[in-house]
């Protein structure tokens, strides 16, 4: 059944997986990341591997009038269940104390304001239809410590926590929330940080994207709450 699906951090490593993977669904796709070429080129993409439509939106989650502009782009796509796949993050890991405040504070703004406000402009659609489903793209680092990287945990953990009281929330009427905790994954998000685990070691975007694609074929009568994806070798 084809479904509506708003996907963000589209444009580049798992949020471009994760279209061009659900695209292969028939799903009706709205991508949401700032690069509007890629989005665009991303957008034939999905049309060509089987989406019922896709919809470049380019638009920054940095940004509080983003969840409302969103709202408005699944306005016009038609029929089926309203599915929202959080995946934009940004990642600066460094020495807390030697990097200025603002690399720490954009963690918080994008990977956890960004999704609450998506999400605040979905829910109504979800609980009008009464059926919705979300699916928050996390990390083991809500689980795991990893050294000078406490504002991207505490972005994801907080992410998580929004996550569970949102489906302890509306669970009955209809919603269903994933939180997804994927291991390092070899991604464009790796390429500016100092110091990174072997990249072949990673998950590949394309193994994530499929989790997800199997995430929103589940069938109506399940919940996933959470679900954790690793490498081969484990947490790296
Ligand atoms: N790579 C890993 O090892 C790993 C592991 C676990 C979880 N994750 C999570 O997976 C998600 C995707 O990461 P990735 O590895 O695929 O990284 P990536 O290749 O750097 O992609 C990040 C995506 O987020 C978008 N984005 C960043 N800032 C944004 C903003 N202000 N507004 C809208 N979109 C924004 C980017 O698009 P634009 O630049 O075009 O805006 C891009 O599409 C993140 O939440 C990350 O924390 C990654």
């Amino acid at each position: 059944m084809s479904k509506r699906i708003v996907v963000t951090g589209a444009s580049g490593g798992i949020g471009r997986e994760t279209s061009l993977a659900l695209a292969k669904d028939g799903h009706a796709l709205v991508l949401v990341a700032r690069r509007l070429d890629r989005l665009v080129e991303l957008a034939q993409d999905c049309l060509d591997a089987g989406a019922r439509s896709a919809d470049a939106a380019a638009l920054d989650l940095a940004d509080p009038a983003t969840g409302p502009r969103v709202a408005d782009h699944i306005a016009a796509l038609g029929h089926g269940e309203l599915v929202l796949v959080n995946v934009a993050g940004v990642a600066h890991f460094g020495p807390l104390h030697e990097t200025p405040v603002e690399d720490h504070l954009r963690q918080i703004q994008v990977n956890l304001l960004g999704l609450v406000s998506v999400t605040h402009a979905l829910l109504p659609q979800m609980l009008a239809a009464g059926r919705g489903q979300v699916v928050n793209v996390l990390s083991v680092a809500v689980h795991v410590a990893f050294p000078y990287a406490e504002a991207y945990s505490a972005s994801k953990a907080g992410a998580y926590a929004f996550g569970k009281s949102l489906s302890a929330s509306y669970r009955r009427q209809g919603l269903r929330v994933t939180s997804l905790f994927p291991g390092a994954t070899d991604t464009p998000l790796w390429d500016s940080q100092r110091g990174s685990p072997p990249r072949e070691d990673m998950l590949t975007a394309q193994a994530v994207g499929q989790v997800v694609r199997e995430l929103v074929r589940l069938p109506a009568d399940r919940v996933v709450d959470e679900m954790t994806v690793t490498p081969p070798k484990g947490v790296l």
